[in-house]
């Protein structure tokens, strides 16, 4: 990973940078520190505030240059609007939206006098929001741009961001969670944006077993481990490639007693996915270098679970494999043994992400007994004609989970959708030639692939979430600027640290 922009946090009197910025909420009242400047400067900071016209409204700004005894030469005031009503996510948006104005400016370092009336959050909280949200703001993915150095649009220009706040120690506490949190969601989108020719299953693998400079314990299967232990859905996706599967087992003890149940994750990691013999159209199809996004997910989520040294017990699996067409493809009609012992009719290669899951599903449940099981994937692109890229679609056997997943959706942003699940669907994917096929037809395309994974979890609390729309080409945001997002890490690190720890 790049190294993040570099935060920290001092008091109010600290000597500011060349730029500082000041927070003004719409009823447009000066913070004490910036009131001490308009006193210094004899009334002219309000003066200019005044003739700009400046009146608080979010994301308004003024750039006062040059204002007589201040330390800084530029100072801008940025408007906040309505500070009542406003969340944790949206300071770490305004964070974002700082660094973002600062960097246009081309402020290498730069002074954030973080001193707000507050409302829904604590001062100390806010301070670590505008900081991890500045520093989502500033990751870049640029390690192929060999010329990048000319590139005057960089929004890494931006080095140095010093918060000013009341309370440094609670904010520099507050921060360990945060900024925890950023660098997972970093991690998960370092991986989403890089190409599948440098990112395969054996170098995903690598990233995960990095983990265990945190403490997690690591655990990597390799194509042979995985058939003898009957892997046979996800192996029959991998087979056609050249590089071949791998598995990564993360787990992070950090429950008061270790053999408290786990949480248990689970990604989807197709390091590509050309849809092998039943390959996909040209156009578009680089975007498949993302088709690892759920994998990414809950990589970074580990990351950021123990980073913050979190006290839960938790399990991370991911299945890695790259879906390509070759004379050892598997093929349209093909007939597999998952490890569950229920055989699939593979009528479309292209529906491979499920045949992945399926196992390791299965796996997880009887190996860890877990507490919950959440697998992520970028499963359908029917999720994305049916909720576009606000919503991932969330399909659950369990509604108090469900709910949890929801609410914890509309805590940090990353939203979630329920979707329906039920017999009539789950009849759809039966054949006369196997237990089951892997397409259900076109008609509620994102129903059938849950109803498939649903059939390789036996009797513990469930949820699928389909990630497609929000994992990889993703919506730009105040704190999200490249391809990928990191979408999932921060919506499960909340459903964890609200209900689990
Ligand atoms: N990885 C794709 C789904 C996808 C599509 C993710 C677009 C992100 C953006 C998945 O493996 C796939 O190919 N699904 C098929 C299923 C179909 C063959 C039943 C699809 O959605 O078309
Ligand atoms: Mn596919
Ligand atoms: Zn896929």
């Amino acid at each position: 990973m790049p190294k993040p922009l570099s935060v920290s946090f001092d008091t109010l009197n600290t000597k500011l940078n060349d730029c500082a910025v000041v927070l003004i909420d719409q009823d447009g009242k000066l913070p004490s520190r910036a009131k001490k400047l308009d006193k210094a400067s004899d009334g002219h900071l309000t003066r200019v505030l005044e003739a700009a016209g400046f009146e608080g409204k979010a994301k308004s700004s003024v750039d006062v240059l040059a204002l007589p005894k201040s330390d800084a030469k530029r100072i801008i005031a940025i408007g906040l609007g309505k500070v009542a009503d406003m969340t944790r996510p949206d300071w770490m948006l305004v964070g974002g939206y700082i660094a973002g104005l600062l960097a246009s400016r081309k402020v290498k370092a730069a002074t954030l006098i973080s001193e707000v009336a507050s409302g829904d959050a604590e001062p100390h909280e806010i301070a670590a929001d505008l900081a991890a949200g500045a520093q989502l703001r500033c990751y870049t993915f640029s390690k192929y741009r060999t010329e990048a150095k000319n590139d005057e649009k960089r929004p890494d220009v931006l080095e140095k961001l010093t918060i000013l706040t009341d309370d440094v120690g609670d904010a520099e506490s507050a921060f360990v969670e945060t900024g925890a949190v950023a660098e997972g969601m970093m991690l998960a989108r370092d991986l989403v944006n890089e190409p599948a020719n440098a990112l395969g299953p054996i170098e995903f693998a690598k990233r995960c077993a990095q983990l265990s400079d945190l403490g997690v314990d690591v655990e990597i299967f390799d194509a042979d481990q995985l058939e003898d232990m009957r892997f046979h859905s996800l192996l029959a996706v991998a087979q056609g490639s050249a590089r071949p599967a791998r598995v990564a087992i993360m787990k992070w003890n950090g429950a008061k007693s270790k053999r408290a149940k786990p949480v248990c994750f689970i990604g989807k990691g197709v390091v590509f996915d050309t849809g092998g013999i039943s390959m996909k159209p040209a156009s578009g199809m680089e975007d498949m270098k993302g088709d690892m996004g759920g994998a990414a997910c809950v990589t970074g989520l580990m990351h950021a679970l123990a980073k913050r040294k979190a006290s839960v017990n938790a399990v991370g699996l991911v299945g890695l494999v790259e879906n390509m067409p070759s004379d050892r493809a598997m093929r349209p009609g093909d007939i597999i043994q998952s490890r569950s012992g229920k055989t699939i009719e593979v009528l479309n290669t292209d529906a491979e992400g499920r045949l992945v899951l399926a196992d390791l599903l299965y796996y997880a449940e009887e190996t860890f007994s877990p507490k919950f099981m959440i697998n992520l994937a970028t499963l359908t692109g029917a999720i994305i004609i049916a909720l576009g890229k606000e919503n991932a679609g969330l399909f659950s056997n369990d509604d108090t989970l469900a709910q949890r997943l929801t609410a914890a959706g509309e805590t940090t942003g990353e939203k979630v959708w329920r979707m329906p699940l039920g017999a009539a669907y789950d009849k759809m994917l039966d054949t006369p030639n196997a237990d089951m096929k892997n397409i259900g037809g076109r008609a509620g395309g994102s129903i059938t692939a849950a109803q498939f994974l649903q059939r390789f979890v036996t009797d513990v609390p469930w949820a699928h979430l389909d990630v497609a729309g929000v994992a990889m080409a993703s919506k730009k945001t105040d704190i999200s600027q490249t391809w990928a997002s990191g979408w999932g890490v921060r919506l499960l690190n909340e459903l964890v640290a609200s209900h689990y720890e």
